[in-house]
């Protein structure tokens, strides 16, 4: 890496604080929740996220490729696998890694508005300053982030890295 610029028990703890926000915010609802994780860079971030979340909610996952192979630059999102569950009438928050143009959640939103969930609302663990071309806004965002590429906790480059626990911007010549 480059920089570190989260470490884990940084991370751990933001997650933590953003559990309990989402927690509150979904005290009240009948039946449980469906956190909808956008696969596959959002995995260790639910993984942590849902342990620290006391709160019934199911599973729907969904595959959206961004970054196809080695590109740190963004294509059209591509949906890999359709969502695995039924979210109609059910109370829905979306889970991606990282918001940049905001065009990934803007099509994952879209694709589960039209089965019309009870609510829907999304939750992001880092987010770029994407400023005026942004699509689409989180509702939980966990950090901020400078434009770097950045990888670790689950976010890749070229699908490699996502086992590094701490988030980091990876280093210019192992970018191709
Ligand atoms: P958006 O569609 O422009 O908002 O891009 C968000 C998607 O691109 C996320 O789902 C990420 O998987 C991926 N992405 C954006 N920036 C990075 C990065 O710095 N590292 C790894 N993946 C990224
Ligand atoms: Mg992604």
């Amino acid at each position: 890496m480059a920089r570190v610029l989260f470490r884990e028990d940084e991370i751990r703890a933001r997650v933590r604080a953003l559990a309990n926000a989402i927690a509150d915010t979904y005290a009240g609802i009948e039946g449980p929740l469906t956190l909808v994780p956008v696969l596959s860079g959002s995995i260790i971030f639910v993984a942590d996220l849902i342990r620290a979340m006391p709160l019934r909610l199911k599973l729907a996952l969904i595959h959206v490729s961004t970054y196809p192979g080695r590109t740190t630059r963004a294509g059209e999102p591509k949906t890999v696998m359709a969502l695995t569950g039924d979210v109609n009438g059910k109370h829905v928050l979306v889970v991606d890694d990282i918001l940049d143009s905001g065009r990934t959640l803007a099509s994952v939103c879209g694709l589960i508005r039209e089965q019309k969930p009870a609510s829907l609302r999304s939750a992001v663990l880092l987010r770029k300053p994407a400023g005026a071309q942004r699509v689409i806004d989180a509702d939980f965002i966990g950090f901020d982030v400078s434009d770097f590429f950045v990888v670790g906790y689950g976010l890749d480059y070229d699908d490699l890295y996502r086992n590094y626990p701490h988030i980091g911007v990876l280093r210019e010549e192992l970018i191709r």
